[in-house]
């Protein structure tokens, strides 16, 4: 017994921002975004609402299941009870706040929640940091996007999906990314860099010796999309080739807690996500948090 995905769906708004357009107000340039993040453009737009109901639906959508079958919504973010009225929901709704680590968080807590007693779990990420931007600061400008993910999580009597969790925080790091009320995003980009990859490191290699396997066993990294060199670093350090790691940064750039289950949708729309595989998703993000999770598919 246990808990299993049975459906995902994502959803980003209309408006694409590409490098050549930052660069028309900022001093920068497509050359120096792509080299030094690996994004070549970034949706813009919407509200955390619409995006979160459209990326639910979609999940819901895919794992053939209406309004009535869903027992609880789980949101990364802060609007969990308008995307449920949104949808025509009536069940429990929670948000779970870990910034960039929000959708593995809210994968330990929808696991939780199914171990004891709720059917049957969408949970989305969904966010709008580019109303939090200030868009002449290209420390931060060329990072950040809006976008949505989201999948369904059900209970199973025969099979079980996650194999494996570690999370943390460290509040006292909380100063290197932050968001005061009313202000916009500060970040010493270059110490979130080195602590990204070494929390990184650190927990998808304790995550992978809990769930009694090896780096060359993972098939398919799904990594928060923060930066192509964070990943590359973390891949190589763990010895899973870039090859079987997830990348849609160059798409969608920085989406915070929307970015893993993007990901995961387009791993999916590939045939990336084959049965009895094992997969690592991993994340980090302002807090600092960070979470790790060995899954194996059984669909
Ligand atoms: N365009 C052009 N030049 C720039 C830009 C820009 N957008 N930004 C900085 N530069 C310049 C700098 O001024 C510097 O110039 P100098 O050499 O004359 O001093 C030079 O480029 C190098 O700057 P660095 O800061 O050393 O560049 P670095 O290679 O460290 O890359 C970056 C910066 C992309 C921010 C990187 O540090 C990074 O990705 N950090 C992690 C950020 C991250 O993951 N944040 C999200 C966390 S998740 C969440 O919770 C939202």
């Amino acid at each position: 017994m246990g808990t299993r995905f049975v459906g995902w769906g994502m959803a980003v708004p209309d408006k694409i921002v590409t490098n050549d357009d930052l660069s028309k107000t900022l001093d920068t340039s497509d050359e120096w975004i792509s080299e030094r993040t690996g994004i070549r453009q970034r949706h813009v737009g919407g509200t955390t609402t619409e995006l979160g109901a459209l990326a639910g639906k979609r999940a819901m959508e895919d794992a053939k299941v209406g309004p009535e079958d869903i027992d609880f919504v789980l949101l990364a973010t802060t609007t969990a009870a308008l995307i449920q009225a949104e949808l025509g929901l009536t069940c429990p709704v929670l948000d779970v706040n870990a910034a960039c680590a929000g959708f593995p968080y809210a994968v330990r807590v929808a696991q939780g929640l199914i171990e004891t007693g709720t059917k049957r779990i969408l949970l989305i990420g969904a966010e709008t940091l580019s109303r939090w931007v200030d868009w002449t600061d290209r420390n931060v400008a060329v990072l950040l996007a809006d976008g949505a993910g989201a999948t369904v999580m059900e209970y199973s009597d025969t099979d079980n999906d996650i194999l494996s969790f570690v999370l943390g925080a460290s509040g006292v790091d909380a100063d290197l990314l932050t968001c005061d009320h009313g202000s916009y995003f500060f970040m010493d980009g270059k110490e979130v860099f080195r602590r990204a990859v070494r929390v990184v490191v650190d927990s998808a290699s304790e995550a992978i010796e809990k769930a009694g396997i090896e780096a060359k066993d993972i098939s398919l990294m799904i990594p928060h999309q923060a930066n192509i060199r964070i990943i590359q670093a973390a891949s190589e350090r763990l010895g899973i080739p870039m090859e079987n790691a997830v990348i849609t940064l160059d798409r969608y750039g920085n989406t915070s807690s929307a970015s893993i289950p993007m990901a995961f949708w387009h791993a999916r729309d590939e045939g990336r996500v084959k049965k009895g595989e094992y997969a690592l998703m991993t994340g980090f993000g302002a807090g600092m948090t960070w979470a790790s999770s060995v899954l194996k598919w059984s669909l």
